[in-house]
């Protein structure tokens, strides 16, 4: 595996494996791996010929009040993953190498962002898009791993693929969960011990949903409700959103119909948490 912190270097690298017709299947993250990452990782491997993982903790994406400076860190752990997981290139660039200089140019996402997180995060999609098109120009990547858990990130970076004509097919992969049901996450550690065990609601609660839209139910409204008042009996967090949508469009609708979301966001004291389900009333048993 190499490790590469220069983006000249990147992409001489990166050149240079395309002319031997290499497909490269890269995995961006802002490190501190757990099992979704690798999850990511794995598919990455199974399906390309050359593997690249970037660790980024991207300022852009985080508001003034968000946990940048308490964004966890382990380079040396997640170098050992990267190596167990036979990542053949290892990006890890600082911020002046991302961000030289005040930038001149920003990707601002017009759709799919005024629901969700993006309501909650104003300009955290821009700085999404904004580093993965810098970072789509130094890896060349052919494919990109991006995790369902960021359901709204997925439908944004189909936009951000499609409008700007990046020749990369994104591929989405499945949350990956504890035990319990607790979609994983790097801000995990930052839950104290019994808000830990009270997360685990978030889960349970789209479960109760899927099962009420199982028996029948197509109420956005009722669904929300529902799920509103099974978080507020079993935990102390605050609920930032609870949205029904249609996906991958993210428009608000009446009636469940089709592909939809639901997804919600909770803020405990260190950290706020996110989860959702993707489900078609179509294919349901
Ligand atoms: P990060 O939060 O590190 O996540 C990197 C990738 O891992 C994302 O595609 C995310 O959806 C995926 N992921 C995280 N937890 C997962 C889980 N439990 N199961 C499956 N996949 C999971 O998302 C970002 O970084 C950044 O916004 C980034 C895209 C790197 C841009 O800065």
């Amino acid at each position: 595996m190499k490790i590469i912190t220069t983006v000249l270097e990147m992409q001489t690298e990166m050149r240079e494996k395309k002319k031997s017709l290499k497909s490269i299947g890269f995995v961006p993250t802002m490190g501190f791996l757990h099992e979704g990452h690798i999850r990511l990782l794995r598919k990455a491997r199974a399906e390309t010929d050359i593997v690249v993982l970037s660790i980024f903790v991207n300022p852009l994406q985080f508001g003034p009040n968000e946990d940048l400076d308490k964004y966890p860190r382990d380079f040396d752990r997640d170098k050992e993953i990267a190596l167990r997981e036979e990542v053949d290139y290892l990006f890890f660039p600082s911020n002046t190498e991302m961000y030289p200089k005040s930038s001149s140019v920003k990707v601002v996402v017009q759709e799919r962002t005024e629901v969700l997180c993006g309501k909650s995060r104003p300009g955290h999609f821009d700085g999404v898009a904004t580093v993965l098109t810098k970072l789509f120009n130094i890896v060349l990547p052919d494919s990109v791993y991006m995790g369902m858990k960021d359901a709204q990130q997925v439908a944004v970076v189909d936009g951000l693929i499609s409008d700007f004509h990046f020749p990369i097919t994104l591929v989405p992969v499945d949350t990956v969960r504890e035990e319990d049901g607790l979609a994983k996450s790097s801000r995990n550690v930052n839950l104290s011990p019994s808000e830990r065990s009270e997360a685990t609601v978030l889960f349970e609660s789209l479960n109760m949903a899927g099962s009420l839209i199982n028996r029948g139910e197509r109420s956005p409204k009722v669904i929300v409700s529902e799920i509103e008042k099974l978080i507020l009996s079993k935990s102390r967090g605050k609920i930032d959103y609870i949205e029904v949508l249609s996906y991958p469009e993210l428009k608000q609708i009446e009636i469940l119909e089709g592909k939809i979301i639901i997804a919600l966001a909770v803020k405990f004291e260190h950290a706020r948490l996110i989860d959702n389900i993707v489900l078609n009333t179509h294919e349901l048993s």
